[in-house]
């Protein structure tokens, strides 16, 4: 079944871990990003792992192989279950960091992949010489090409993934923000789609911040959508 990963988009460890505590058994799994990563350091995901909860370390490394070989086995050491990489890294970068994530044996990190980041159009891409392919283009091939190199799978829009998955190896982990429960604030995300509609196009794992963080129950927020993922098997 889809697992449901909290997005701790807050900027201390006291809010982050104020935040895991009110909500409570139901969720085992946060994501710890740029900013609350930079703020609060290694110690936050050690305070989260200590709550007993798993942790999407998303820093989107994107260096020369040898940093992003050693920046994973920190990451490792730390315990945490997922981490991101900019596909575009290169074959070398992908293949060191799935090499240092193996050391971990059973508690191996995935390696997720971001193919184009979705702030990103066709004049973008184009800017940065990217040129002859369209952005769903150009998903698809990172996509192939990341998890052709190593990547255990690709964080990827809730409009994406029913393609790639269904184009992609079975296992490939589908990981997707852009979630909205239906009649739920929309924030600034543009291409969203409902927690049901994730799953049953191939979504492994959702992401969802604000919906269940801004929340004036973030418990029962967090319940209704795994009752609605639940609902999909
Ligand atoms: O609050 P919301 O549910 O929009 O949070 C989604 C989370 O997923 C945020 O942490 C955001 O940075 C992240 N994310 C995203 N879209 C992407 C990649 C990551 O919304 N393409």
């Amino acid at each position: 079944m889809a697992e449901l990963i909290v997005a701790l988009d807050v900027q201390t460890r006291e809010e982050a871990v104020a935040a895991v505590k009110r909500i409570g058994d139901s969720v085992g799994f946060y994501k710890i990003g740029l900013e609350l990563y930079t703020a609060e350091g290694p110690d936050v995901v050690k305070a989260v792992r200590d709550l007993g909860k798993k942790v999407f370390l998303d820093l989107k490394f994107h260096d020369i192989p040898r940093t992003v070989e050693r920046a994973v086995r920190s990451g490792g050491k730390l315990g945490v279950d997922l981490m991101t990489i900019h596909s575009v890294g290169g074959k070398a970068m992908i293949a060191a960091a799935k090499a240092a994530a193996l050391e971990f044996g059973e508690a191996a990190p995935k390696i997720l992949a971001v193919t184009v980041l979705t702030s990103l159009d066709q004049t973008d891409l184009e800017d940065v010489g990217i040129t002859g392919r369209t952005p769903a283009g150009q998903v698809e091939a990172m996509a192939r090409f990341a998890t052709a190199n190593g990547a255990d799978g690709l964080v990827c829009s809730p409009r994406e993934v029913g393609n790639l998955s269904a184009i992609l190896p079975k296992g490939t982990l589908f990981i997707t923000p852009g979630v909205r429960p239906a009649g739920a604030d929309v924030g600034d995300q543009k291409r969203i789609a409902t927690p049901a509609d994730a799953v049953r196009d191939g979504s492994t794992h959702l992401v969802v911040g604000r919906p269940i963080m801004a929340a004036a129950d973030p418990a029962a927020a967090a319940r209704a959508i795994l009752a609605e993922i639940a609902g999909c098997r």
